[in-house]
């Protein structure tokens, strides 16, 4: 496909604004901001809404199609949300009107604050960070200024093998040394974390339901292990479509958590951004979060700043439209609702985990929660990797789950299908999936060369990471 440069012609835009606009007559602009010739494409409105029209049809989202992207809780986001969220009064609401003038949406954030505390068990929540690697690093950063205030110096993070990498990135960021545990049957083993906690470790970072879908059923020996040591316990929220409504981190004894509401709060997300990831904490970590937090006095909302305070993380209040369509999501299902996400989110990963286990075999074979991780290792011997399978399942139609990732699962697919996906969805995904298993041992050249139905077939991933060009 042409880029909008080489579809630009000169002469091929009739629109003139000078000649069209000649009523309006704006203060001229100072000399260093002119240049004789602007350089946009040249090209007619026809041309220009055949072009971005096609460009759109050569995405794949969740909106055209199933998305198992393992750990990316790709679900489908209500129409409603995003509507409400472009009205003009959240649209077009600017930062600095005043606190009186802001009341509605101040009462949005305050509410939002109060349903996360009771969705997650903690006492405080902050809405700025981001993301959730900002939240990450928010909610280290917090236990990290509690342990300074305390004089306590420790350095040492504990992170599961299976664990994220957005952890030892931000615990890095921070400049804590990362240790990482092996896993025993994919999940935290007590006994090996005894032996690395001692006095200068800081916190242990662990997403429950894990990244192989696992709860870790130990969570509570885990907390008492790092209590004894004085060390704090750090929630990666991103996996809470695992249980959301049915158990809290706050109660296995998590000290601070972040969540992804991109992620289990269903507002579109991908390609970075734009995400938030809020951070909440236990009690004695409140005084430490960033500013400003909504307060609520006989129904009068106002900011305020945690005595220790962090400092802030972002702008303003966070991204505010991302925490609307979030609110609005809790809203329209109520707890009730959130709960049976969960339920149907656990219930289709088992449903795909069983069907295709005989033909994706993993060293774990246990029950899951919200995702599954199976693995192409059987069919190295016909020559055949993961990467060739996850690119053969695009001929069919559908987005490639997770791959490679948890590291500890050789060959590994990692298959999140969410709750938003119907039976006949679910089957026709499996089915496709037992098809390439057979093509495989039949016909490994059409896998090989997959995908055999877009425009590009494999891109060298590494080159455009590396020499990213987003202008010419
Ligand atoms: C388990 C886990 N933790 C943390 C993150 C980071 O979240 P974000 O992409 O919003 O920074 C992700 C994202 O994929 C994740 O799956």
């Amino acid at each position: 496909m042409k880029l909008i440069k080489e579809i630009s012609k000169e002469g091929k835009n009739k629109f003139d604004i000078e000649d069209d606009l000649d009523f309006f007559e704006p203060e001229p602009l100072p000399k260093e901001f002119l240049q004789d010739k602007v350089n946009i494409p040249d090209i007619s409105e026809i041309e220009l809404i055949r072009h971005f029209i096609s460009l759109s049809k050569e995405n794949y989202g969740v909106d055209n199609g199933f998305y198992p992207l393992g750990s990316c809780t790709m679900k489908y986001n209500p129409k409603i949300n995003e509507d409400i969220a472009k009205k003009e009064e959240f649209k077009y609401f600017h930062p600095l009107i005043s606190i009186e003038n802001s009341q509605g949406l101040m009462k949005i954030m305050w509410e939002m604050q109060e349903f996360l505390k009771e969705i997650t068990g903690m006492d405080a929540f902050t809405l700025q960070p981001a993301a959730g690697a900002h939240g990450e690093y928010t909610g280290l950063r917090v236990m990290w200024e509690y342990f300074n205030d305390k004089k306590e110096k420790r350095n040492k993070v504990i992170l599961p093998d299976s664990s994220h990498g957005t952890n030892p990135a931000s615990s890095s960021m921070l400049g804590l040394e990362v240790v990482e545990i092996e896993s025993k049957e994919g999940m935290v083993d007590p006994d090996k974390l005894k032996e690395v906690v001692d006095e200068k470790t800081f916190a242990l970072m662990l997403t429950n339901p894990n990244t192989l879908g696992f709860f870790e059923k130990d969570i509570l020996k885990i907390k008492e292990i790092l209590k004894n040591k004085g060390a704090l316990l750090y929630y990666d929220g991103a996996n809470l479509n695992g249980f959301i409504g049915i158990a809290r981190p706050g109660d296995m004894g998590f000290d601070a958590v972040h969540l992804n509401l991109h992620k289990t709060f269903s507002t579109p997300h991908g390609g970075g951004g734009p995400g938030s990831g809020p951070v909440g904490v236990k009690e004695f970590l409140k005084d430490y979060l960033p500013y400003p937090i909504i307060e609520n006095s006989d129904e009068f909302f106002y900011f305020s700043k945690p005595s220790k305070s962090i400092g802030k993380v972002l702008s303003f209040f966070g991204n505010i439209l991302v925490i609307l369509k979030a609110y609005l999501y809790i809203r329209e299902l109520g707890f009730d609702g959130l709960k049976e996400v969960s339920q149907i989110a656990v219930l289709n990963a088992n449903y795909i985990k069983e069907k295709l286990k005989k033909y994706y075999p993993s060293q774990f074979d246990r029950l899951v929660k919200h995702e599954c991780v199976l693995s192409g290792k059987i069919y190295k011997e016909f020559g055949v990797k993961t990467l060739d399978i996850s690119k053969r399942i695009m001929d069919y139609g559908f987005h490639p789950p997770t791959i490679y990732f948890p590291h500890i699962v050789d060959e590994a697919l990692m298959i999140e299908p969410t709750e938003t996906e119907n039976k006949e969805t679910l089957d026709s995904f499996i089915e496709a999936m037992i098809k390439i298993s057979e093509e495989i041992k039949n016909n490994p050249e059409i896998i090989k060369n997959a995908p055999n139905s877009t425009k590009i077939q494999r891109p060298d991933e590494v080159k455009a990471n590396k020499e990213l060009k987003v202008k010419w």
